[in-house]
């Protein structure tokens, strides 16, 4: 007796009070509720309830008949799949964090607690998720605030450095533009650049762009003069999504620098203070065009869509504008026309305010999201000797998210942290 009362003591000076073990239940026949161990320590904190739907539950099953596990993929065949499938019967092993469950269509499943947790469906824990994993949610500036939220890498770190590679990468998602520095003067840099992230993006004009000013050119960036404010390639369904641009010479007079404006801010400053020109800016569908040939072949480009995209729940998804790339054609009903360009020219006037002037160096790379940032640039003389020499080259946003994503989870896993 002496002896198993001090033995219980001792068991329980090793462990943490254990406040109550991990427990599930059937909630209302169709969902499943968890409750992770509580201790004295954590209670409160890793222990809030987590519901399941059951249908949900089902269909994620994790059994190698249901589950795929080399390619990571669902298996579960879905001509026979029943939305009506329920939980039977549960059991849990606290020992090693387990739930099973017995379905109604004659299945068993098991789920760990852990990948559980990072599915939890509460908001919070949803918009963790969405605003961090999926994407970084984004930050709008104005172009007075450029100086505070422009970031700046070194290219040699980015290139070696996977924590540089995670922040540039970031930096872009959440404020549109970062700019490197450090770059070799070679016109491969941009190449390097996007390998180092994924892949290029090619477009009509290639896959490296040389920016010059060219006697005779078919396209008015490729002139020395001002280039004003735009989005590249409006004209395209699937726009290019971000712009690098390497400066490997600089014209040493006055002029060639770059302008830029978020113009996400600018659509915000809209809808909260003119709202008529924010609405038609993001109803108006627009023709935006390109025509012309390069390398011996013509293309005739055209897309339609607003100034202001929007998707369902009103978020920004791409911002269009060019002068020069708008077409003669305007496809929309008479009574339209006047109030647009009445919205349109308070738009451009706007931007033309916020626009923040800077001119970048031999081996800076400007790298911004051209679904967001209009840029521009001031004209400038060019000369045989006194010439500006930039290389360009776009990515695409699904690959530079889902670099991202590898990133993290590999940096997590190597600093022991979780990620999604
Ligand atoms: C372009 C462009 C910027 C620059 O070619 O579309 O925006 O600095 N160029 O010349
Ligand atoms: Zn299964
Ligand atoms: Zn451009």
């Amino acid at each position: 007796m002496m002896l198993a009362q001090s033995i219980r003591r001792t068991i329980s000076h090793l462990s943490p009070p254990m406040c109550r073990p991990l427990s599930a239940r059937i909630v209302d026949k169709v969902n499943i509720e968890v409750q992770p161990a509580q201790t004295g320590a954590d209670a409160g904190a890793g222990g809030a309830v987590l519901t399941f739907p059951g249908v949900w539950l089902r269909d994620n099953c994790r059994c190698p008949a249901c589950y795929h596990s080399s390619s990571q993929s669902r298996q579960l065949d879905w001509n026979h799949f029943d939305p009506g499938v329920h939980p039977l019967a549960l059991h849990v092993d606290a020992a090693k964090e387990q739930l099973h469950v017995r379905w109604s269509d004659a299945h068993e499943s098991s789920f760990e607690l852990d990948w559980l947790r990072r599915r939890s469906f509460d908001g919070q824990s949803q918009s963790a998720y969405l605003n961090d994993f999926y994407r970084p949610r984004t930050s709008h500036w104005a172009g007075a605030q450029f100086e505070q939220i422009v970031q700046r890498f070194s290219y040699d770190q980015v290139m070696s450095e996977d924590e540089a590679l995670q922040h540039w990468l970031k930096a872009l998602a959440v404020y549109g533009v970062v700019l490197l520095n450090g770059a070799p003067l070679d016109e491969g840099v941009v190449r390097r650049l996007a390998e180092r992230v994924g892949f290029i993006r090619r477009t009509t004009y290639g896959e490296e762009f040389i920016v010059q000013a060219k006697p005779g050119a078919k396209n008015y960036a490729y002139l020395s003069l001002p280039l004003p404010l735009h989005t590249d390639l409006p004209y395209y369904e699937y726009k290019p999504s971000v712009n690098l641009l390497h400066c490997v010479v600089q014209t040493q007079s006055r002029g060639g620098s770059n302008l830029l404006v978020d113009a996400y801010h600018i659509a915000d400053r809209l809808r909260q203070e003119q709202p008529e020109h924010f609405e038609r800016l993001s109803r108006t569908p627009v023709d935006w065009n390109d025509i012309g040939s390069e390398d011996g072949r013509e293309f005739h480009n055209i897309w339609r869509a607003p100034v202001i995209c929007l998707d369902a729940d009103g978020n920004y998804t791409r911002i269009n504008h060019s002068v020069p790339q708008r077409d003669s054609h305007f496809n929309v009903p008479l009574g339209q026309v006047l109030p647009w360009y009445e919205s349109y020219a308070r738009f451009v006037q706007l931007a033309r305010g916020d626009a923040y002037s800077f001119k970048t160096q031999p081996g800076d790379v400007l790298t911004f999201n051209n679904l967001r940032l209009l840029h521009g640039r001031t004209g400038y003389d060019d000369t045989a000797d006194n010439s500006r020499y930039i290389v360009g080259a776009y990515l695409d946003w699904d690959i530079i998210y889902s670099r991202l994503r590898v990133l993290k989870k590999r940096l997590s896993k190597a600093s022991g942290t979780a990620a999604a």
